[in-house]
């Protein structure tokens, strides 16, 4: 016997996963944070919340399974993506962390766009966009020189976990890979990039594969914790690509659709893909491939408002109760979920969402599945993209998060793909992933493959597509591509307005 441990490091809470060899679940803690917003467009965290919130997993984790402290052989993370930490010569966090969806980059991004915006897709196969790490370093370059010239180390939020819990500095190349400072063809840090934008390359981590070890707890963990053995530590990934791992996306038959917050739509990548920054490209925790992946987002996040704006006191459960009472089409009522501007495929921040067709006969129920129709065909667009350009066609779509708790739902993401969905047998996020990186690391199996076979399953049952129903969403996504280009003006007079 013997037990892994999987820290996902999110955006509202850190969440720790202990795992046995069989892929078994032992136990669960969480520790929730807040975001930090002293300014419009800013979303900052510092660095001691994660820390505090790990040290609380732990602990709590230690009282609740009391062979926690002698069984455990491993740790591994998956994280946020993008955040900018940094810390000086004494190791010590000088800045809040600058979170993926903080904004207040635009003006950088414009600048890097056309100083170097060709290279670095070139380089980094990926636009420039807000989120991205290096907009994060040039803006702390811009407006806080006194900081900024204390930084000798930058790394993102799960190398920061890892170097507290370890002394050691490190990243791993799926993270890497979201820093816009990443040469994919040669998978290390770009030097072209890094010359650029006057970024010293000392100041940057190593890095090693996902699997690759960082070092092992310190010794005040090791006595806090009561652990017996040296408990190592694995380097682990971006949490998309540890949800793609924890979910089996490990081929190219597949793709993943997972409904959080936002929407991802993912697809595994062989070799080196070039989307021309339409979609997202990184580096999988796998070795040597890659995933892309493109973003609605506001997912979840559209059904929350709705449900807060319109479903009174009502349940999820009520809310969506009787949409399956209608047919495909809400009867005429389209959604777009633009409520918060829209990623993939338009990067347009000032889109706003709009409901089409608005009918005297239509009720709660129309509303909700249209909602439900709206967000899924945001992520079609996604899959689209993969289908034109690398001409995939996906078997199968494995669906995670919101869009795997309702049948009705699944029977729309198969409709709308026109794929089949399998949901997993297990759903804990993507510190699963972080786990099965523990596992693989310490030698539990001799490759990630076996490590996956042992740790995914799906549920039987998948949800096939209803061949009229497929047709009746063709019709209807055009009609839904359309809403785009006609209501862009609008939303932009409309913000213009307040
Ligand atoms: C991916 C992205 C988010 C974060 C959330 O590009 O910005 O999915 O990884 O943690």
């Amino acid at each position: 016997m013997g037990y892994v441990l999987g820290i996902d490091l999110g955006t509202s809470s850190l969440k720790g996963i202990v795992m046995n060899q069989q892929g078994g679940v032992v136990a669960e803690a969480s520790s929730a944070y807040e975001i930090d917003s002293r300014a419009p467009g800013f979303s900052e965290q510092h660095p001691e919340y994660w820390k505090d919130a790990c040290e609380e997993v732990l602990t709590r984790l230690s009282r609740e399974v009391p062979s926690f402290g002698a069984e455990l052989e491993a740790i591994s993370f998956s994280g946020q993506m993008h955040s900018l930490v940094v810390l000086d010569e004494a190791f010590r966090p000088v800045y809040p962390a600058i979170l993926w969806n903080d904004v207040r980059t635009t003006r950088q991004c414009q600048e890097i766009t056309e100083r170097f915006g060709k290279q670095i897709l070139e380089i980094t196969k990926n636009r420039v966009l807000e989120g991205f790490t290096l907009p994060k370093i040039l803006w702390l370059q811009e407006n806080e020189a006194d900081i900024w010239n204390k930084v000798r180390h930058i790394m993102l939020p799960k190398d920061y976990l890892a170097f507290v819990l370890t002394g050691e500095l490190h990243t791993d190349f799926s993270d890497a890979a979201g820093t816009l400072l990443f040469d994919v063809r040669k998978a290390d840090w770009s030097d072209e990039i890094c010359d650029e934008f006057g970024i010293d390359q000392g100041l940057l981590p190593p890095i090693s594969s996902s699997f690759g070890q960082v070092g092992t707890v310190k010794e005040s963990y090791r006595i806090l914790f009561d652990f017996k053995h040296a408990v190592k530590v694995y380097a682990g990934g971006a949490d998309n690509a540890c949800a793609a791992f924890g979910a089996g996306l490990v081929n190219e038959e597949d793709a993943l659709v997972s409904m959080g917050t936002s929407g991802v739509f993912s697809s595994f990548e062989q070799g080196i893909s070039n989307y021309q920054g339409k979609l997202h490209f990184f580096n999988h925790v796998l070795p040597e491939v890659n995933y892309s992946m493109g973003v609605t987002l506001a997912a979840g996040n559209s059904l929350n408002w709705f449900k807060k704006a319109f479903g009174n006191e009502m349940t999820f459960d009520e809310m969506l109760r009787d949409m399956n009472t209608v047919a495909p089409g809400s009867e005429g009522l389209l959604f777009t979920p633009y409520i918060m501007g829209e990623r993939t495929p338009y990067f347009d921040s000032e889109v706003r969402g709009s409901f089409i067709g608005i009918d005297a006969h239509h009720e709660m129920k129309h509303f909700a599945r249209a909602v439900l129709e709206g967000i899924t065909f945001s992520l079609r667009d996604s899959q689209i993209l993969m289908e034109e350009v690398k001409n995939k066609r996906f078997k199968r779509i494995i669906s995670i998060g919101g869009g795997a708790k309702n049948l009705d739902w699944m029977q729309i993401q198969a409709d709308i793909f026109n794929a089949k969905i399998v949901r997993l047998e297990m759903e804990q996020g993507p510190g699963v992933g972080a786990c099965m990186i523990a596992a693989v690391g310490c030698g539990w199996f001799e490759s990630p493959e076996a490590c996956r076979e042992m740790f995914v399953h799906y549920k039987e049952g998948e949800i096939a597509p209803i061949a009229k129903n497929v047709e009746r969403y063709l019709q209807l996504y055009k009609i839904y591509c359309e809403v785009y280009p006609a209501t862009k003006e609008l939303s932009r007079a409309l913000l213009d307005r307040k």
